[in-house]
């Protein structure tokens, strides 16, 4: 297991006895966070972590690493959106992009790509993505969400059907496609409580972390001083 999937306890992907509103996934809590320009260095890391068959069936080809690089840093978080899970050593084990093309005169459309860790797959992790996506993209009036996916990616398939997606083959490509609801009161409070519940627990694991490291510190150097005690005492 790479540092990058470590699902350990007390992080963003903690056990069910996790903070009260992070999302519970079968026996795993996750807090899924709308990512900026300033994560971008941790989303190239996720995706470099990935294998030549998952980028063959995240971006449809074998994205080298150039290319992955690349599409980092075009990606546009003022009219798309990114959204990211946490490890808890704060690194991105999963990530979600939600690309809107607004047409003119036209409802926008919105597109999703995604990929997870694969020592965290089938923990609900990409689903939760997905509604977290389609939850965002219903918010800026996208009426249609979809989906272009390898018609051998089952897992893709069966996240999108289970949430209501109509799936068209054609040859060895599927393309999904989620209606979605007109936005209302309700989910776009959803949207707020559900950002405000992710950020505060990011900040949360991140306070942690800064405890954890003092208090590695401060350990380092008491046992160090009473070392010296030792050595220099009659
Ligand atoms: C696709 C991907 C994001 C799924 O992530 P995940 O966290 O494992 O997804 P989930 O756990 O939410 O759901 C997976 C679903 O696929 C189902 N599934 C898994 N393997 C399957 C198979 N061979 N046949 C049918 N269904 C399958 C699971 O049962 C689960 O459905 P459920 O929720 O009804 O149980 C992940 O496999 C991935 O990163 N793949 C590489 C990149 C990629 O393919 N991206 C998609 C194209 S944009």
């Amino acid at each position: 297991m790479s540092e990058f999937d470590d699902p350990t306890a007390q992080g963003i992907i903690s056990q069910s006895r996790g903070p009260v509103r992070a999302r519970v996934v079968g026996n795993t809590s996750i807090s899924i966070r709308a990512l900026g320009p300033n994560h971008r260095t941790r989303l190239l890391k996720h995706l470099l972590s990935l294998e030549a068959e998952d980028r063959f069936l995240r971006f449809g080809y074998v994205a080298n690493d150039g290319q992955i690089r690349s599409y980092v840093e075009r990606l546009d978080f003022v009219n798309d959106a990114v959204f990211g899970v946490f490890n808890h050593r704060l690194h991105i084990v999963a990530m979600a992009h939600l690309a809107i093309y607004k047409a003119p005169g036209g409802a926008p459309v919105g597109e999703f790509g995604v990929s997870v860790a694969p020592s965290l797959r089938g923990q609900g992790i990409g689903g939760r993505l997905y509604e977290r996506a389609a939850l965002h993209a219903r918010n800026e009036g996208v009426e249609v969400l979809q989906i272009q996916a390898l018609a051998g990616n089952a897992p893709m398939l069966a996240i999108a059907r289970k949430r209501g997606a109509t799936v068209h083959r054609h040859g060895a490509e599927s393309e999904a496609y989620l209606k979605l609801p007109r936005p209302d009161l309700e989910s776009r409070l959803q949207e707020i409580i559900e950002t405000y519940w992710a950020d505060l627990h990011y900040s949360l694991a991140a306070q942690s972390r800064i405890w954890l490291g003092l208090l590695q510190g401060f350990q380092v150097v008491r046992s160090r001083a009473i070392k010296a005690g030792k050595i220099c005492s009659p």
